[in-house]
């Protein structure tokens, strides 16, 4: 991967925790335990990674997520957590097997549309390109990740950017890619998010069109046989997203990142 501590995007402390993932990555992705989460670090097996290896991230790094972690689970994680001074507040996560997806996104795309058109990385001058998507992600409330996830350059990836055809502008990304490492039972599970919509263009179906091409090249292209999306309850829109694009919602597991107490919300 090139120049970790470049390409990165959003608040110092957002870029701080992207620069931090992006230099652990290798070593991740051999860790039993750990999760290459591209925004923060990660795990889905808190005990195998260890809680004083958590505990001593969420010192230096202020933040790390939890994935896929089974809901009688939660109460005693959320306890250790409140011991050092960390709280979690859990997303709901939703997921798919392959061929739902593949067929419900098929579907879903079969129309012909030209309102909005795929905007591709150009052949030269792809920081830029990165560096808008980006900005579009973070304007809409939406934590980015590093160019070099963004681009596939740290492991296959996925990304749609929807463009107005009248100006270039961006109207819609969504992105997926694979979280989870070989130790994990999730290994073949693809994570798709940062879905973001233009506020003018929201509840008409932007956010359907974008998900959609993005789950089905992680099925399809990608070879994942689940895909996994993560949003808090609240978030209607992007819940009811999710479902139409045959994902549907696990009762058995819960998702989020772990915070000092008090600190300032990552992503939405
Ligand atoms: C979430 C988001 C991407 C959805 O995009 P969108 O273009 O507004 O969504 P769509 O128009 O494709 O609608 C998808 C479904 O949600 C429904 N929906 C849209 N807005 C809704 C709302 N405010 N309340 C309830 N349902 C809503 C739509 O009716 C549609 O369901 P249907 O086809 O069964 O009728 C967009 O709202 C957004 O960018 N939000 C800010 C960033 C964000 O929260 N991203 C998700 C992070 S997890």
């Amino acid at each position: 991967m090139t120049e970790p501590a470049s390409r990165l995007h959003g608040s110092a402390a957002q870029r701080k925790l992207q620069a931090a993932s992006l230099a652990a990555a290798d070593s991740v992705r051999d860790t039993p335990g750990a999760v290459f989460a591209a925004r923060v670090a990660g795990t889905d097996d808190p005990d195998r990674l260890g809680w004083d290896r958590i505990a001593a991230t969420l010192r230096d790094e202020r933040a790390i997520t939890f994935r896929m972690i089974p809901v009688d689970a939660c109460p005693d994680i959320e306890q250790r957590l409140a011991e050092i001074g960390c709280e979690i507040t859990w997303w709901d996560v939703f997921d798919g097997p392959r061929d739902t997806i593949g067929a419900t996104c098929d579907d879903l795309l079969a129309a012909a549309r030209d309102d909005l058109v795929p905007l591709l990385p150009p052949a030269s001058a792809q920081d830029a390109f990165y560096e808008r998507v980006q900005g579009f992600m973070a304007g809409r409330g939406v934590a980015p990740c590093p160019a070099q996830v963004l681009s596939g350059e740290a492991g296959p990836a996925a990304l749609a950017v929807l463009a107005d055809p009248a100006d270039g502008s961006i109207a819609a990304t969504a992105f997926s890619y694979f979280p989870y490492n070989r130790h994990s039972p999730h290994r073949a599970t693809a994570w798709a998010g940062v879905v973001a919509v233009r506020e003018v263009m929201r509840g008409g179906g932007v956010g359907i069109r974008v998900n959609a091409p993005v789950l089905r090249a992680a099925v399809k292209d990608l070879g994942a046989e689940r895909v996994q999306e993560y949003a808090r309850t609240t978030n209607l829109a992007s819940c009811r997203m999710i479902e139409r694009c045959g994902l549907r919602l696990r009762r058995d597991v819960r998702s989020n990142i772990a915070q000092p107490d008090g600190a300032r919300r990552f992503t939405r």
